[in-house]
C-alpha cells in the first residue's frame, strides 16, 4: 500500500504546533487547515495535466489544465470537517461527498448514519479526510462505502495516523493511497494515537 509520510519542514512546524497541550480551539482548526493543504499539494502531485490552447494576452498559446478523472473529497464526520476547507481552497471545484458514522456499542461495527455522495462518484477520484487513522474501522466502513458505489481511485488523507490503523488497511484495502503528515507510535488501550494530538474532533469544534 502506497503510504506517503509528507515531510516537510512546514509540515512538521505546524505538526509540532497542533501537539502543543492546551492549544486553543482556532490555532487547532487554523493549523488542521493548513497541514490540510500541504497534504492536498502532495497528494495531488501525480495528476496528469494536458495541454489547451488559450488566448493570452500577448496572443494564443498552450497552457497546463488537470486532465482526467475530478476529485471528489470525502470528510468522514465530524472531524474531517476540519481538514475540508483547506483542501478546497487548493482544490475549489472538488464536489464533496460527506460520510458519517457511529460505533455500535455492542457489536463494536460501524454503522452508517448519513452519506450523501457526489453525483456519479464512480467517475471521480475520492479523497478522504480524516484527522486521525486510529483503528481504521470507519476508515474501511468508508472505503467499502465508496467501493459499493463504484469509485475505483481513493485515497486517505491524514494529519496523524497509527501504525496499528495504517496494518488493517494495508490488509484490507490495499490499492488506498495514504497521505500523512506523520506515523506515531502506538494507539492506547482506549483507541487514542500516542503521542498523537488528542480528541481531534473536540480540539477543532471546541467542544471539550
Ligand atoms: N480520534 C481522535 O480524535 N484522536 C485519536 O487519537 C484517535 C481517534
Amino acid at each position: 500500500m502506497p503510504v506517503t509520510v509528507v515531510d516537510h519542514p512546514l509540515v512538521r512546524h505546524k505538526l509540532g504546533l497542533l501537539r502543543e497541550n492546551g492549544i486553543s480551539t482556532k490555532d487547532f482548526r487554523e493549523l488542521a487547515g493548513e497541514v490540510a493543504r500541504l497534504l492536498t499539494y502532495e497528494a495531488t502531485k501525480s495528476l496528469k495535466t494536458e495541454k489547451i490552447s488559450i488566448n493570452g494576452w500577448a496572443g494564443p498559446l498552450e497552457v497546463d489544465r488537470i486532465a482526467g478523472k475530478k476529485i471528489t473529497v470525502v470528510p468522514i464526520l465530524r472531524a474531517g470537517l476540519g481538514m475540508m476547507d483547506g483542501v478546497l481552497d487548493m482544490i475549489p471545484g472538488a464536489k464533496v461527498s460527506v460520510v458519517g458514522m457511529y460505533r455500535n456499542e455492542e457489536t463494536l461495527e460501524p454503522v452508517r448514519y448519513y452519506v450523501k455522495l457526489a453525483k456519479k462518484i464512480h467517475k471521480r477520484r475520492a479523497m478522504i479526510l480524516d484527522p486521525m487513522l486510529a483503528t481504521g474501522g470507519t476508515l474501511i466502513a468508508t472505503i467499502n462505502l465508496l467501493k459499493e458505489a463504484g469509485c475505483r481511485h481513493i485515497m486517505g488523507l491524514f494529519l496523524v495516523s497509527a501504525p496499528e490503523g495504517l496494518a488493517r488497511l494495508e490488509r484490507e484495502h490495499p490499492d488506498v493511497m495514504v497521505y500523512t503528515a506523520a506515523i506515531d507510535d502506538h494507539l492506547n488501550e482506549n483507541g487514542y494515537i500516542i503521542p498523537g494530538l488528542g480528541d481531534a474532533g473536540d480540539k477543532i469544534f471546541g467542544t471539550k
